[in-house]
């Protein structure tokens, strides 16, 4: 089976040497990478920048910009029979991007900003992904409501949502605790280190994916 994941933040250049990003370590796509190599899945892993070492037996992409990792995933999602977007990619970039490193002059200065490519919103509509489709929900409120409308509006099997205003989970942790939502059903997952709760999501995810795929078939020799 051939799983692609998008893990770890991106960057959006400000000028040479600047860039705006967020607090995203990897850990929690990496450890869900590692997971599914050791079930012997294929897995390509398209990552911002961050410091971990790549897991063994996983095909490996690195991008820096949300609209570089947007152009990766479009290339290589229709190969792929699950795909999981753990990656904190940017809402927002800089409408410019200076040549030269912006100078200390004024006292105030003002960046203006456009919304970037919405990869997981795109991968049903504009990319045409048939396969079973995982988004995050990184939320600081209203989990479990917000996660159901992002599994909706984006056309997801499931979203995995994380509240990321808890200390000790979330962000830059080595742990994390999950509430899985599913059209039918939700399961929490109690807060563990992130490579266990990643076997436990692993093992989850290929179970919902067999259900689906037999569901599928069951309904072709129906028709
Ligand atoms: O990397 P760690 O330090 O281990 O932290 C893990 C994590 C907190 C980053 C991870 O568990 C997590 O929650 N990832 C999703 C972060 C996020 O951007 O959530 P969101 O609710 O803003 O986005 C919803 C979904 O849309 C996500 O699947 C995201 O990958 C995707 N997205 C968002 C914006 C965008 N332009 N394109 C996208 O594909």
């Amino acid at each position: 089976m051939k799983i692609l994941i998008t893990a770890g933040p991106t960057r959006e250049p400000l000028d040479p040497v600047r860039f705006l990003s967020n607090r995203s370590s990897g850990r929690m796509g990496y450890a869900l990478a590692k997971a599914f190599a050791l079930r012997k899945e294929h897995v390509l892993l398209i990552s911002g920048p961050t410091t971990l070492p790549i897991p063994d037996h996983v095909d490996f992409i690195p991008v820096e910009s949300a609209q570089e990792m947007y152009d990766v995933v479009a290339h290589h999602l229709n190969q792929m029979d699950v795909a999981i977007f753990c990656a904190a990619v940017a809402d927002y970039t800089p409408t410019t991007v200076a040549d030269q490193k912006i100078k200390k002059s004024e006292d105030t200065i003002t960046i203006t900003l456009k919304k970037t490519p919405d990869i997981l919103g795109s991968a049903r509509s504009l990319m045409n992904f048939t396969g079973y489709l995982v988004g995050f929900a990184a939320e600081t409120e209203n989990l479990e409501a917000n996660a159901r409308r992002k599994l909706e509006t984006k056309h997801c099997d499931m979203i995995i949502a994380n509240d990321v205003s808890q200390a000790g989970i979330g962000f830059d942790s080595n742990d994390n605790e999950v509430l899985i939502v599913e059209a039918a059903e939700n399961t929490a997952l109690p807060r563990d280190s992130k490579e266990h709760l990643s076997r436990h999501i692993a093992e989850i995810i290929m179970q919902r994916f067999r259900q689906k795929n037999e569901a599928s078939d069951s309904q072709t020799q129906l028709s």
